[in-house]
C-alpha cells in the first residue's frame, strides 16, 4: 500500500477539524434551537453537555482514529480482531454518505441564496422563493454544485487539499461572521434579542429543563461532527507527539464560539423583525431572515456576506464527510485518490439528488434517519473504547500529552458509563417519537441506564468466555 497522506502541521489539523465542526449546524440549526428553546436557558444545557459529554466523546473518536490509523474500517478491523469490526466500519461509513447527502442538499440551497443575494431576488417574497429552490431541478443541480467545489478539495488531498482549504475558509468565516455581529449590533431593535440569548433565565430552565435536555444534547453531538467516525478519520493522520486532549480542548471551544457568534448575528436579526423564534423547520432561517435583511440599509451586501460565511462553513464541513468515504476507498482497496474521489462523488450525486427530488424523504433523512445513525455510531465507539481498549486508549490518551496525563483515568470513566447512558437516553428519545409512545423524561433515563447495564453485561460476557 503507498503511503498514507497526513497533516503539515496540528495547527493545520486543528483547524480542519473546527472546520468541521463549525458548519450548517453552528449557523443554521444552533440559532434556531436556541431561539426556540428558551434563549440563554438552551445555551446554559447545550455547553454544559458539549463540555461534559462532547468533549470526552470527540477524544474517544480522536484515540480510535490515532490508535488505528485508519479510516473507520480499517481501524475497527485491526482494533477489535472479530468481524464486527467490518460490520461496524461499514455501517459508519454508510451513515457518512447519508449525511452528507443531505448536507450537500443544504449546502446547495445556501449557494443558491448566496447568488440572490446581491440582488434581494428573495427578499419581498421569501416563502415563495424558498419553495421554488428548496426541492425539485434547481435544487438537484445547486447540490451538485455544492458537492462539486467539496469534490475538488478532497480530489487534491489530506495537506494540499484539505488542510490549504481550512486555513484560508476557517478564519475568514471567523471573520465574517465577527463583522456581521457588529454590523448587528448598530442595527435598531435588537435589545429584546440579546436580553432573551445572553440574559440568563433560571425559572425557564427549572421549568422546561426536560424538554430542553434532548435538542440541546443532540446539537452538542451533531455540531462537534461525532458518530460517523469523520472525525476518527481526520484524526488517523495525526502524529503520535502531538496532545489529543489538548487538541480536543481548543476545537471544542472553538467550535463553540462560533456557534454563540453566529446567535449573535441571528437571533438580535429575527427579534429586530419582531419574528417569534417558536416554529422550525427546515426552511425557517432563510425564510425569516430575508425581511431583515430587505428592511435594513445595505442588506443586499449583508445578506451576500452572510451566506458566504454559511457556505465556506458548510464546504469545511463536506470535506470532512467526503474525505471519510473517499479514504475508505483508499485505505480498503487501494483506489488512487483521484478516482476514489470521482466514484464516490459521483454515488452522491445520485442519492442527493433524490433528496433533493423529494421532500418528505428529505425531511426523514434529515432528521430521524440522521439521528438514529449518528447515535448508533456514538454508541459503538465509546462502548469500543471505554469497554473493549481500555489500557490501550489510555495509553492513547497520554501520548503526547504530559500536563492532561492525570486526566486519563477521569476520561475513560466518563467514557465508559455517562457517555453510553447519555448517547442511549438519545437513541430512546428518537425511538420513543417514531414508535408514537409516550414516555416521560424519567422513564426514557431509566430505559437508557438498564440498557447501558445490560449492553455492559453482554460485552463482558463475551470478551471474558
Ligand atoms: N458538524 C457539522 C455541522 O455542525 C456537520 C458535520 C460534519 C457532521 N461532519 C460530520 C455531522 C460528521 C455528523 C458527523 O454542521
Amino acid at each position: 500500500m503507498s503511503t498514507r497522506d497526513s497533516w503539515v502541521s496540528n495547527v493545520g489539523f486543528v483547524l480542519a477539524s473546527i472546520g468541521s465542526a463549525a458548519g450548517l449546524g453552528n449557523i443554521w440549526r444552533f440559532p434556531w434551537l436556541t431561539a426556540g428553546n428558551g434563549g440563554s436557558a438552551f445555551l446554559f444545557v447545550y455547553s454544559l453537555i458539549v463540555v461534559g459529554v462532547g468533549v470526552p466523546g470527540l477524544l474517544a473518536e480522536f484515540v480510535l482514529g490515532r490508535r488505528g490509523r485508519q479510516t473507520p474500517i480499517g481501524t475497527f478491523r485491526s482494533l477489535i480482531a472479530s468481524r464486527w469490526g467490518s460490520a461496524l466500519g461499514t455501517f459508519n461509513v454508510i451513515t457518512a454518505l447519508v449525511i452528507l447527502s443531505f448536507y450537500s442538499v443544504v449546502g446547495g440551497w445556501i449557494l443558491r441564496y448566496m447568488l440572490a443575494s446581491p440582488t434581494g431576488a428573495y427578499f419581498g417574497q421569501p416563502q415563495q422563493f424558498f419553495g421554488t429552490i428548496s426541492y425539485g431541478l434547481q435544487a438537484v443541480v445547486f447540490h451538485l454544485l455544492f458537492l462539486g467545489v467539496v469534490a475538488a478539495i478532497v480530489f487534491f488531498g489530506v495537506s494540499r487539499g484539505i488542510e490549504r482549504a481550512s486555513k484560508v475558509m476557517l478564519p475568514a468565516v471567523v471573520l465574517f461572521l465577527s463583522g456581521l455581529a457588529v454590523w448587528t449590533a448598530t442595527q435598531p431593535n435588537t435589545a429584546a434579542g440579546y436580553a432573551f440569548y445572553l440574559s440568563f433565565d433560571a425559572d425557564y430552565l427549572v421549568a422546561n429543563f426536560s424538554s430542553v435536555l434532548g435538542p440541546a444534547a443532540g446539537q452538542a453531538l451533531f455540531t462537534l461532527s461525532l458518530g460517523t467516525g469523520a472525525m476518527l478519520t481526520y484524526a488517523s493522520y495525526l502524529d503520535e507527539d502531538v496532545s489529543l486532549p489538548r487538541n480536543t480542548l481548543v476545537i471544542a471551544f472553538s467550535n463553540m464560539f462560533i456557534g454563540v457568534l453566529a446567535g449573535l448575528v441571528v437571533i438580535p436579526l429575527l427579534f429586530s423583525q419582531g419574528i417569534d423564534p417558536g416554529h422550525g423547520g427546515p426552511g425557517a432561517l432563510f425564510v425569516s431572515l430575508a425581511p431583515a435583511f430587505a428592511s435594513l440599509p445595505g442588506g443586499t451586501v449583508v445578506a451576500t456576506a452572510f451566506f458566504a460565511t454559511v457556505l465556506m462553513a458548510a464546504v469545511t464541513s463536506g470535506i470532512n464527510l467526503l474525505e471519510t468515504l473517499v479514504a475508505t476507498l483508499i485505505d480498503c482497496f487501494d483506489v488512487p485518490r483521484r478516482r476514489a474521489t470521482l466514484l464516490v462523488s459521483l454515488l452522491l450525486a445520485v442519492t442527493g439528488s433524490g433528496l433533493a427530488l423529494v421532500g418528505p424523504i428529505f425531511e426523514f433523512v434529515s432528521g430521524t434517519l440522521a439521528d438514529l445513525l449518528l447515535t448508533v455510531g456514538l454508541f459503538a465507539f465509546v462502548a469500543i473504547v471505554g469497554w473493549l481498549l481500555r489500557a490501550a486508549a489510555l495509553a492513547e490518551f497520554r501520548a503526547g500529552t504530559d500536563r492532561f496525563a492525570v486526566l486519563a483515568e477521569p476520561w475513560l470513566l466518563t467514557v465508559s458509563w455517562v457517555l453510553p447512558v447519555v448517547v442511549l437516553f438519545m437513541l430512546t428519545n428518537t425511538l420513543v417519537s417514531l414508535a408514537g409512545v409516550s414516555l416521560g423524561a424519567a422513564g426514557r433515563a431509566v430505559v437508557a441506564v438498564v440498557a447501558t447495564v445490560g449492553c455492559r453485561l453482554a460485552v463482558a460476557a463475551r470478551t471474558d468466555g
